[in-house]
């Protein structure tokens, strides 16, 4: 397939949630596309519906309504979908996801840490070979520790890691740094900055660190489930 510039592109998506008789537009009616290489960093106050558009943008979640094409292919249209197996393919070919809570396996050392989705699910072209990934995080000296014996912000780059060892297209992050420091989130922004300038990683940031977000090369405000 011939590659396009667009990688994910949503057309009037709807996520509507429904609580007893009453309907909530966590995403009401959004379009956006986002190109190989960008960064973007999605903005806007709590309950705007960032999270909900990270997750649908990521195939984590399917949308009520509206067309969302990843990777040139149709995952849902009028209300239809691809099927969990097949979602599942995407969210591991395409996609690296790390979270504010960043949910390493503490019986685990950062090295096995990063290497649990490539025991799971090897994707071809990936390397079993870590150790420029750790140096690029700055963790080459923290590979055999515990989670329990680092720090927050290298707690996160071991997070990083563990969503990069697939070699995904696309990292999404949901408030990567809502558990860390001034100093440690802008650690996390340098990182994600340097991944999208030398590897061409495309980046797709929730937050309300507006420092943070201003390492993004774009930053898109949304307001009640729109694009503000
Ligand atoms: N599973 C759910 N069921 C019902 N309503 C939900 C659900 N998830 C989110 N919502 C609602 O959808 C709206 C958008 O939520 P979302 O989590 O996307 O906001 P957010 O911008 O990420 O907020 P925050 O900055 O607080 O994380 C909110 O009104 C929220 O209450
Ligand atoms: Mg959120």
């Amino acid at each position: 397939m011939k590659a396009t510039p667009a990688i994910i592109e949503a057309e009037n998506i709807k996520k509507i949630y429904k609580r007893g008789a009453e309907e909530i537009a966590a995403i009401n009616g959004l379009s956006v596309a986002v190109n190989r290489g960008d960064f973007i960093a999605f903005v806007g106050p709590s309950g705007s519906g960032k999270t909900t558009l990270l997750n649908l943008l990521g195939c984590l979640d399917n949308p009520t309504s509206g067309k969302l094409t990843v990777n040139g292919r149709t995952v849902h249209q009028d209300g239809r979908g691809l099927s969990e197996s097949q979602l599942t393919r995407i969210r591991r070919e395409l996609f690296g996801y790390i979270f504010q809570k960043f949910y390493l396996i503490p019986t685990l050392t950062v090295l096995e840490n990063i290497l649990v989705p490539f025991a799971f699910f090897r994707k071809e072209g990936a390397s079993q070979d870590v150790l420029p990934l750790l140096k690029k995080l700055g963790l080459e000296n923290r590979m055999n520790h515990l989670p329990g014996q680092l720090s927050g912000g290298e707690m996160q780059r071991v997070a990083i890691a563990r969503a990069l060892v697939n070699r995904p297209e696309v990292l999404l992050a949901d408030e990567p740094t809502g558990n860390l420091d001034s100093e440690r989130s802008r650690e996390i922004g340098k990182v994600l900055r340097q991944l999208n300038e030398e590897e061409g990683l495309t980046v797709l940031l929730v937050t309300h660190n507006l420092e943070l977000a201003a390492m993004a090369r774009l930053t898109i405000s949304l307001r009640d489930g729109r694009i503000a």
